[in-house]
């Protein structure tokens, strides 16, 4: 059964080999029967500020970060394309460029490869290029890290790569966060930005409306610790409907706010922020949205308002300040927005308690990683703490094995490179 499904997507030999060759080029000759000839590299981020902003067209402040999805892969002239991984061995994809695209089931990963060649095909003529690619990572998956987008950004990098799309970075990020929305979640741009727009030593202040992207320095000394709690958050499963039921809260409170104020077109975050001071705005809200979107609304704009001032402490080298703003992040993410959860709040805990100048979740929550700002004089105690803490789950939870702790390194973005002999995974430059 498993056999004949294989060969009917055209991936004979990739049972034989799934998970137990450690060099990728091997992995993937083993399931194409040739060697791949390019990479496309497209990493993680760490979002050190700006939760549940993006959507809303409000800023964010992440990092690329130096772990990464790479596609191992060998053009094809004939639009198919066929992936696979050593993660999913019973999952390989297979689908041709010029044919109807469905999405699979709920939290099934191909829908990102999937969703990648969606929006690469918008773009594209016919008769294009497809790709055979062999999926390596070293993020954690759904660790709130952006393992996913960092999929998709690969995948689509390629394939408009190997068809001379000849777009910019910061359209390729516009199309790939459109095109990730086909698997359900009604995602922001942030994690698409990050992975094609990092650099090495700094943060990225991404704007929306349109893209923005500007690189921040990193003050050296400055240590972002992230820790994963090991409890992945399935956005493309689990907490699908609760991330999308923040977007639509969030779309009714801008509306209802519209009215209030008497702006009857429609009107975005931004704009709204242009029209008052945010006391002001505040109080309207109290009065004229229920309790829920209140609190939604709450921290969206109090939120983005943490952004600037984070940037500027940055821009300052004012570590505590920085610190104290995460720290504020966290809790309005767990009280106004509900995402945070109970291991989440006790890492964020461990870390200030260890002397990290603050600490907030990162990325969606519903589970997933903290992010932490150590000076150098702490670092040690705060990683050694959070190690001790992810190895020890809560009471009530079972043992998570994916848990870990690693210093982010604020990195390249996205690259489509030869798939050089001997040089199996070299790491884009790194700061
Ligand atoms: C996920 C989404 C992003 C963003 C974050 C929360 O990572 O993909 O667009 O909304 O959640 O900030």
């Amino acid at each position: 059964m498993r056999r004949s499904r294989l060969r009917q997507a055209g991936v004979s030999r990739l049972e034989l080999r799934c998970g137990t060759v450690s060099d990728p080029r091997e992995s993937f000759k083993d399931a194409f029967g040739d060697w791949p000839t390019l990479v496309s590299e497209a990493p993680g981020r760490v979002n050190l500020i700006g939760d549940h902003t993006d959507y809303n067209e409000l800023p964010v402040l992440p990092i690329a970060l130096a772990e990464r999805v790479r596609l191992w892969l060998r053009p094809r002239e004939d639009g198919r394309v066929r992936v696979g991984s050593a993660d999913f061995p019973d999952a390989p994809e297979s689908f041709d460029l010029g044919d109807p695209i469905e999405p699979r089931g709920s939290g099934d990963w191909r829908n990102y490869v999937r969703a990648a060649a969606t929006g690469a095909r918008t773009v594209l003529p016919d008769g294009v290029r497809g790709l055979d690619g062999w999926i390596v990572s070293d993020l954690p998956p759904a660790s709130g890290l952006s393992s996913s987008s960092a999929l998709v950004v690969a995948v689509m990098h390629a394939l408009l790569e190997l068809n001379g799309a000849g777009l910019g970075r910061l359209e390729v990020a516009v199309l790939a966060a459109r095109a990730e929305r086909f698997v359900g979640t009604q995602g922001g741009g942030m994690d698409q930005a990050a992975a094609l727009c990092g650099r090495a030593g700094h943060a990225l202040l991404i704007e929306f409306g349109p893209l923005r992207v500007r690189p921040v320095s990193v003050p050296s000394g400055w240590c972002f610790v992230v820790a994963y709690t090991g409890t992945p958050a399935e956005k493309s499963g689990r907490a699908q409907r609760e991330y999308n039921e923040r977007v639509a809260s969030c779309r009714a409170a801008l509306d209802r706010m519209g009215e209030a104020i008497g702006v009857d077109r429609a009107l975005s975050y931004p704009a709204l922020l242009a029209q008052a001071a945010l006391p002001d705005l505040l109080t309207v809200a109290a009065r004229v949205l229920e309790p829920r979107h209140l609190a939604r609304f709450r921290h969206t704009v109090t939120e983005a308002t943490r952004v600037r001032a984070a940037v500027q402490a940055l821009e300052e080298g004012d570590p505590g300040r920085f610190g104290r703003l995460m720290s504020e992040s966290h809790e309005s993410l767990k009280g106004d927005y509900g995402v945070s959860t109970a291991e989440l709040d006790r890492l964020v805990t461990v870390a200030t308690t260890a002397g990290a100048e603050g600490a907030r979740l990162t990325g969606a929550g519903f589970g997933g990683s903290i992010v932490a700002l150590a000076g150098p004089s702490a670092l040690d105690a705060v990683e050694s703490a959070l190690r001790q803490a992810v190895s020890e789950p809560m009471a009530d939870t079972e043992p998570r094995p994916g848990a870990r702790v690693f210093p982010a390194r604020a990195s390249n973005g996205a690259v489509v490179r030869d798939a050089a002999p001997g040089d199996p995974a070299a790491p884009a430059a790194n700061g």
